[in-house]
């Protein structure tokens, strides 16, 4: 099977930190079709060589093993290509066209990797000049609109030009192994489906937590905030891995079908839930990992009385027969004491305690590692048998706390497929399964609106987001948040 994959930002960050590494191990690795072509478009005006020189460059100037260099890019580099174009300009597309026409591939993939405002305007060009042909796929990036309507805006005018089948919305969170481990873990395995529910499970914990700030990104990031950046879409689609009932099978709307009934269950927001259940906080100057780093409102191209979050915590409910009464707590944010992502799944204690009572933290629990480990750890109890000597004597037996690990990069080994890899791939091949419908992400951002309200009216107020200090675990109402139902976020385990 031939491919053209036309990457619209073609020299933006997110082609050469992500999709560009992607591609390059995926050709690496074999696994992506032979004779392929990967057109960078942006409006400078490059020739295919010094395009393919700027990649290298790039590749070069940062830090990670991703991005490949030497010999390894010498045999990508021929894959590369490069189209000048003005999103705006139709005699644009009308070059893109000849230049796809001198291929004609089996498929034809248009990755919109550019600021979503060019979304619609770039699908409906690509509609008038004729490229929106059965071989076509499109590709967005999130974030999808700035809220309900302009979301609804953006995908009622995709969809009049590309059917629903030929629509990719990523949300890089579904290509991690972890989170197709989750599914895995539910949907492979007979163990977990009996007690998967509000009778066994006390609460759930997502946290999502970076070390990183703004890095170049503070004027798109001061006009999103964590909310839109991680809550709307990553967040939510992780509560959904864990909530959804078991699809029907594994086709891409029996799956779509589920997370949509889980985002359609999501608690209604009151004036008391939105005080009591959300807190939003902004970090002020700390240090991490001994290094002094600057406030938000210090970053570059931040304004200076920025109320932006960058930082989220809240509790969800979900209302049918499973979750009921179960809390879901979801906590993202930047420059927190950690890079760390993890769901963990807080059991009930036993009904009748026949050992002294272990603390609520001491309760099972699984922990489903997503990064920087990517595995699982179950939290058991074992008899405390092995004490020797007075105490032996002196105490009854006890429990102690064992942790049964797997390890998935052990297991299976570093190299394996990475998110943009796996979600590139899939969308090369006509997969769906990872990708997001239009009505979830309705749905998703119909929940997060009235937070968004609920700010805006304390932002009228004079009322902005909770100060914390860089390199701490935000701001102390987030664990007051939980402790309310008796409840702590792992790490103060
Ligand atoms: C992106 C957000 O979608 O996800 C970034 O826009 C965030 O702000 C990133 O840093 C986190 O992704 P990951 O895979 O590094 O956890």
């Amino acid at each position: 099977m031939s491919f053209d994959l036309v990457l619209f930002g073609g020299t933006g960050d997110l082609a050469w930190r992500k999709l560009l590494p992607a591609l390059a191990q995926a050709h690496r690795h074999g696994s992506l079709p032979q004779g392929g072509r990967i057109i960078g478009v942006a409006r400078d005006d490059l020739t295919d060589a010094q395009y393919r020189a700027l990649i290298r460059s790039r590749f070069e100037g940062v830090e990670g093993d991703k991005q490949p260099t030497g010999e390894e890019f010498e045999r990508f580099a021929p894959l590369l290509h490069y189209q000048r174009m003005d999103l705006t300009q139709p005699d644009d597309y009308q070059q893109l066209k000849s230049r796809l026409a001198e291929r004609n591939a089996d498929v034809v993939v248009m990755y919109l990797a550019t600021a979503p405002q060019l979304f619609t305007t770039a699908c409906e060009q690509l509609g008038a000049a004729g490229l929106a042909t059965p071989q076509t796929r499109v590709v967005l990036e999130k974030p999808l609109g700035h809220d309900l309507q302009s979301n609804r805006a953006i995908n009622a005018a995709v969809r009049r030009v590309f059917g629903e089948e030929q629509i990719f919305r990523i949300d890089h969170y579904l290509g991690k192994p972890s989170v197709q481990n989750l599914l895995a873990l539910r949907f492979g395995n007979a163990l977990f489906e009996p007690w998967w529910r509000r009778e066994t499970i006390a609460s759930i914990e997502i946290t999502i937590a970076e070390q990183l700030g703004v890095e170049a990104r503070g004027a798109f990031y001061d006009g999103t905030g964590a909310l839109r950046d991680m809550v709307q879409n990553h967040a939510l689609q992780l509560l959904c891995a864990i909530a959804m009932e078991p699809p029907i099978n594994a086709h891409a709307d029996a799956i779509r079908d589920e997370k949509l009934k889980v985002l359609r269950s999501l608690n209604a927001w009151t004036q008391a839930s939105l005080a009591q259940d959300v807190v939003r906080g902004q970090y002020a100057a700390g240090s991490l990992a001994g290094q002094r780093v600057r406030g938000y409102r210090e970053e570059d191209g931040v304004a200076q009385s920025s109320h932006t979050e960058t930082f989220v915590a809240l509790r969800a409910q979900i209302a049918n027969w499973r979750w009921a009464g179960v809390p879901f707590y979801i906590r993202t944010g930047k420059r927190l004491a950690a890079h760390e992502a993890h769901i963990a799944i807080h059991l009930r204690p036993t009904p009748h305690a026949i050992y002294p009572t272990p603390l609520v933290c001491g309760a099972n629990r699984l922990v489903i590692h997503l990064q920087p480990r990517d595995g699982l750890a179950l939290h058991l109890f074992a008899a405390a048998s092995e004490t020797r000597g007075a105490r032996a004597l002196a105490e009854a037996p006890g429990l102690t706390p064992v942790q049964l690990d797997l390890d998935f990069e052990q297991r299976f080994g570093a190299e394996r497929v990475g998110a943009y890899e796996r979600l590139l791939l899939d969308v090369i091949a006509g997969r769906l399964n990872l990708f997001v419908r239009a009505d979830e992400q309705e749905a998703a951002w119909r929940w997060v609106e009235p937070i968004m309200q609920s700010w805006q009216e304390q932002d009228a107020r004079g009322e902005g987001p909770r100060p914390y200090a860089a390199g701490t675990w935000g701001p102390g109402a987030a664990s007051a948040l939980v402790a309310r139902d008796g409840n702590t976020w792992i790490e103060e385990c």
